[in-house]
């Protein structure tokens, strides 16, 4: 087998881009506007700023409309859920993001509780997730739809295969588990509890890591061919961008694996236009 073929996720991302932008074009043809983002970001996080500056980028590259509401890191929950209901109730908004994570004193849940379901691009509302877990029609999160896209793209099936996810988060994990059940896969959620990760992880033929930890898969973890798709962002002791997976021993051992930068990261983003486009095609035919 010719093992650690890459998979570009800019490239895929920027094809995925390309469609939603002839699909902008198309959407202010017939109803007379341009889907629009709204993204909120509050106080200096360095990380959270370039990421919302690549999604207000990635909104101008499609042609839709974008909005940056950046607020300082001091505003009380109550003004940031006022800011929130303001966008739900303005006809020309239709997707809302608020940028995670919030500082201390502001309760993650509430806010995410505020956006309404209808705009929410994030799919983190319980009405999506419910949505998700019950097989009904909903917005599915950016990483994980991004992830499903990734896997598709090399043409492996998933029906009847091992599908390893690492982390239990309800941003990657959960959802992404659930889409590789949708899928026909056999899934183990693993976690970093999991006694003996090696021997789990070597089960998989699709491996999807999501804990944030440099390092945590070496080669000896990944079953030969397998596919592993590397959700991490962390900084290197040189400050370098580097995912969970270690790719120089993994990409020996993988039929195919996501680079970090350059996977996951870039099909986070072109998702959230796909999900705009979701948002404001259904408040349009509401
Ligand atoms: N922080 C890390 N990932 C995400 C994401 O997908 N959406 C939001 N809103 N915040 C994040």
């Amino acid at each position: 087998m010719n093992m650690g073929n890459i998979i570009d996720g800019k490239a895929l991302s920027a094809l995925v881009k390309d469609e939603v932008r002839s699909e902008v074009q198309e959407l202010e043809a017939r109803f007379g506007r341009k889907p629009c983002l709204c993204v909120i970001i509050v106080g200096e996080n360095p990380a959270s700023q370039v990421y919302v500056r690549n999604k207000v980028k990635a909104a101008a590259y499609t042609g839709m409309d974008s909005r940056l509401i950046e607020l300082p890191a001091e505003i009380s929950e109550e003004e940031l859920l006022d800011r929130i209901r303001e966008l739900n109730d303005d006809p020309l908004v239709d997707g809302i993001l608020v940028q995670l994570p919030l500082p201390k004193h502001i309760n993650e849940e509430r806010v995410i509780d505020t956006i309404s379901r209808e705009k929410d691009v994030d799919g983190f509302h319980p009405a999506n997730v419910s949505g998700l877990w019950l097989g009904k029609d909903c917005i599915v999160p950016c990483t994980p739809a991004g992830i499903m896209r990734l896997i598709d793209s090399v043409g492996v099936e998933l029906k009847g295969k091992m599908a390893v996810v690492v982390g239990r988060s309800n941003i990657v994990g959960k959802p992404v588990a659930k889409l590789l059940l949708d899928r026909h896969a056999t899934v183990v959620i693993a976690h970093s509890r999991t006694a003996d990760l090696g021997a789990v992880t070597r089960l998989a033929d699709v491996l999807v890591v999501a804990v944030g930890k440099a390092g945590l898969v070496t080669g000896e973890m990944v079953k030969p061919g397998a596919v592993v798709i590397d959700v991490g962002m962390n900084r290197n002791a040189e400050g370098k961008l580097c995912g969970d997976v270690d790719f120089a021993s993994c990409e020996k051992v993988a039929s195919w694996i996501t680079p970090v930068p350059g996977g996951v990261g870039p099909m986070t983003i072109a998702m959230l236009m796909k999900n705009t486009i979701h948002c404001f095609l259904s408040r349009m035919q509401a």
